[in-house]
């Protein structure tokens, strides 16, 4: 298990209570090649510590990973005033396990992969089946994104002094202590 797992598992679990908590900025760089960011909602770890993360295989992000996997995951924790960045690349899991995370998700949340493409333009009557879409077979939307990360920092404001400290893959995962 990486080291910095422990310090995001503690985080996690002060702020579990809040929906919030689950909510990660993830910023990739477009196709035009400038930067892009956006919230998706932090789904687990796998067995070998990659970010899971749920998308819809038709989303611009999809598009621009399939042209640079590199990633970055700002997470965060608003009560404990921590942040960790973590980078990483990123894969879709092709494997059988999508269809044990389809399973786990709400009917509510399992209509959202048969809505209209996202980013396209609106039609109106489009609107009306948002939510009446009984999805009993796995959407072929339905994408799980991966992020295999090997540079993670972690800032933490306390009131007197600010913490930071940094772990890379690249260096056995040893934990450095960095300026704030
Ligand atoms: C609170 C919140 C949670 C979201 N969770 C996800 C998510 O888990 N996966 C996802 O693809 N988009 C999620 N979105 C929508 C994205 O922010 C984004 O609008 C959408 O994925 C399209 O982005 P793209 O055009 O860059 O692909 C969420 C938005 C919000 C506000």
């Amino acid at each position: 298990m990486p080291p910095w797992l422990a310090q995001i598992s503690s985080a996690q679990r002060k702020e579990s209570k809040l929906n919030a908590s689950r909510w990660i900025q993830l910023a990739t760089i477009g196709i035009d090649n400038t930067p892009r960011v956006r919230t998706v909602v932090f789904r687990g770890w796998s067995e070998s510590y990659e970010m899971e993360i749920y998308i819809d295989k038709r989303s611009l992000k999809n598009e621009e990973l399939d042209l640079n996997n590199n990633v970055e995951v700002c997470w965060l924790f608003s009560k404990s005033k921590c942040q960790f960045r973590f980078r990483g690349t990123s894969r879709i899991e092709l494997g059988d396990e999508r269809q044990r995370h389809w399973n786990q998700l709400s009917e509510k949340s399992k209509s959202m992969w048969s809505w209209p493409s996202p980013g396209k333009h609106l039609f109106y009557d489009q609107t009306k089946d948002f939510y009446v879409n009984e999805m009993e077979e796995i959407s072929v939307n339905f994408a799980i994104l991966k992020i295999d990360i090997f540079h993670v920092d972690q800032l933490i404001l306390h009131n007197t002094i600010h913490t930071r400290r940094r772990w890379i893959r690249n260096k056995d995962w040893i934990e450095e202590r960095i300026n704030p």
